[in-house]
């Protein structure tokens, strides 16, 4: 290797995750375990303004310009479960003072009045997800939330010269109980650059050596979600079951030098907190039935051409509805409003996927119980002082699952203690116009969940850990 060669760790992410409840139990009904909880309250006057919710989330960090803004959307969903998404043409923005910007943040605004479950919210830009979310159980005197997320990294898409259609699903269901419709704005800011300094460039730009700069946002965002139109549903492809693959197909052109692959995940029905999920044994011998089984352990799997490529371990949502609802109000659980997406990092598999062909990308949920919501962005770089750039693999090695499930129990009580650990390692080369660049892509996961059932089955206590790293190292080797 020659002197050039220089390694360095471009994202280091380690997360831990703790998880802890405590919930009734058996023999309570199935419907109260996982399903979800409206709060009943004494209707009001009108008097009382509307209770302002909200979910912490950290600041968006923003320049200190003005922000050209845009109100793209205003709905009322009432019964939308089962209809196609609300949805307005989008362009880019053309009456701006900039035409370059660097931060761009949705915001949503909604309000409800009435009694209203948890809904499952998700917005596309051309089958691009940009943003998935619940809802907020509104009150009888009406409630008002605000979410914004910085939606930057989908430069590309939203500054595309084309005409592309923005959709908003909200699956809701209107009835003499729940009464609740959800009044809905969505807007898009775009904040300008502060004058141009050398620090602007750097925030925007990744180094990997001194000649050459990776963009921070891919060129191109190839959506890997259900076609619209027609679709009498959200865009997300639904997996049912642990033995339910969805595929999709796709194509790259053909001089990218970098693939992320972004996955967006939500949990439906029986699986909404699978961390608190009874193993099969416990279900079995005690004869239940109608309760949320397979254990708390859930993997996204995500292969391409029929081989895995990298996984998804779900950060544990609560929803607005679960558990018990008052604990939501106003302030939601951790990433309610904003939930998380996960990025693969492809590129050491690139050399199989620029030959110009149509590939093949897979989801399926180990252990899944019905029904999980994915879908996916793939996030191309491409070269620009190149027509064709090659790859290969040099190196791929995917640990099997370690799955240990230690099962010690008496009639109702006992304890359980799941332990799980997954490393999905690839190396590959892709020959650009500024050399060669060799990556390196490493998935660690380690999860441990020990469920207690005592009082007869009265009481669940969970206390989960999930430890997530995920290292992407790019080095250029000269050349
Ligand atoms: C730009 O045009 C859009 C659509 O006509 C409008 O909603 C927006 O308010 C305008 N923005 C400015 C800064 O004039
Ligand atoms: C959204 O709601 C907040 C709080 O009610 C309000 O301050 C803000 O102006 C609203 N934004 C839009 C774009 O409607
Ligand atoms: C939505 O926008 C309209 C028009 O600006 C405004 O009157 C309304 O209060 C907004 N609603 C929410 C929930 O922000
Ligand atoms: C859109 O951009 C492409 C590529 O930059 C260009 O070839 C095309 O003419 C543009 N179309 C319009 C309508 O501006
Ligand atoms: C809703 O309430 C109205 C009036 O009380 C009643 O006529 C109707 O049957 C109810 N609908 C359902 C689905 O319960
Ligand atoms: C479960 O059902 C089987 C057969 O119906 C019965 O033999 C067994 O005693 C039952 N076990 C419990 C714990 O109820
Ligand atoms: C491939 O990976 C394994 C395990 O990380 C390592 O032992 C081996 O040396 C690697 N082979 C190459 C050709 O890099
Ligand atoms: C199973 O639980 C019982 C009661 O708590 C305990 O006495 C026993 O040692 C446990 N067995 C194992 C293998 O952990
Ligand atoms: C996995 O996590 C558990 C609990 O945090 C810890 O005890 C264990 O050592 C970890 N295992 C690995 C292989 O990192």
């Amino acid at each position: 290797m020659d002197s050039k060669f220089l390694p360095f760790v471009l994202l280091f992410l380690l997360l831990l995750l703790s998880f802890s409840i405590i919930s009734a139990a058996i023999p309570v009904p199935e419907a109260v375990i996982f399903g979800q909880h409206l709060t009943s309250e004494p209707t009001t006057t009108n008097d009382f303004p509307p209770s302002t919710f909200s979910e912490v989330m950290k600041p968006i960090q923003l320049p200190n310009t003005k922000a050209c803004s845009t109100l793209l959307l205003q709905h009322d969903f009432g019964n939308s479960y089962g209809s196609p998404p609300a949805s307005v043409q989008y362009t880019r923005p053309s009456n701006c003072s900039s035409t370059d910007f660097t931060k761009i943040v949705l915001e949503w605004n909604a309000t409800c009045k009435g009694r209203q479950l948890s809904r499952i919210i998700g917005i596309w830009l051309s089958g691009a997800e940009l943003f998935r979310s619940y809802t907020a159980q509104p009150r009888a005197r009406g409630i008002v939330w605000t979410v914004k997320k910085d939606i930057t990294r989908y430069y590309s898409l939203l500054m595309s010269n084309k005409t592309q259609t923005l959709a908003v699903y909200l699956g809701n269901k209107v009835d003499n109980h729940t009464n609740g419709v959800y009044h809905v704005n969505v807007s898009i800011h775009y904040y300008p650059p502060e004058k141009k300094t050398k620090t602007n460039t750097k925030t925007t730009t990744l180094h990997v050596n001194s000649d050459h700069v990776f963009k921070e946002w891919a060129d191109l965002i190839i959506p890997i979600s259900q076609n619209l139109p027609p679709l009498n549903d959200a865009l997300w492809l639904k997996i049912y079951y642990s033995n339910d693959v969805k595929t999709k197909q796709f194509a790259i052109p053909p001089n990218v030098y970098r693939v992320v692959l972004e996955v967006y995940v939500s949990v439906d029905e029986a699986d909404q907190l699978w961390p608190k999920n009874f193993p099969n044994d416990y279900l079995s011998a005690n004869n239940l039935t109608g309760y949320p089984g397979n254990g708390p352990f859930r993997e996204v799997v995500v292969s391409l051409d029929g081989k895995i490529v990298g996984a998804v371990w779900p950060f544990t949502i609560v929803s607005t509805g679960a558990i018990n609802p008052f604990l939501w109000r106003p302030i939601s659980g951790i990433r309610a409003f904003d939930l998380p997406s996960y990025d693969i990092e492809i590129t050491p598999l690139l050399g199989s996927l620029l030959n110009g062909k149509l590939h093949d990308i897979a989801f399926s949920v180990t252990n899944a119980f019905n029904v999980w919501l994915i879908d996916a962005n793939l996030h191309v770089w491409l070269d620009a002082k190149s027509e064709k750039t090659k790859g290969m693999l040099l190196n791929q090695t995917i640990s099997p699952l370690h799955n240990s499930v230690n099962s010690n129990f008496t009639g109702f009580v006992g304890t359980f203690v799941t332990s799980v650990q997954r490393s999905i390692k690839s190396t590959g080369w892709v020959e650009t116009s500024f050399g060669k660049v060799v990556t390196e892509s490493t998935q660690d996961f380690n999860l441990s969940n020990i469920m207690v059932m005592g009082h007869e089955g009265g009481a669940q206590t969970v206390n989960q850990q999930l430890s997530l790293t995920t290292v992407w190292i790019p080095r250029c080797s000269g050349q």
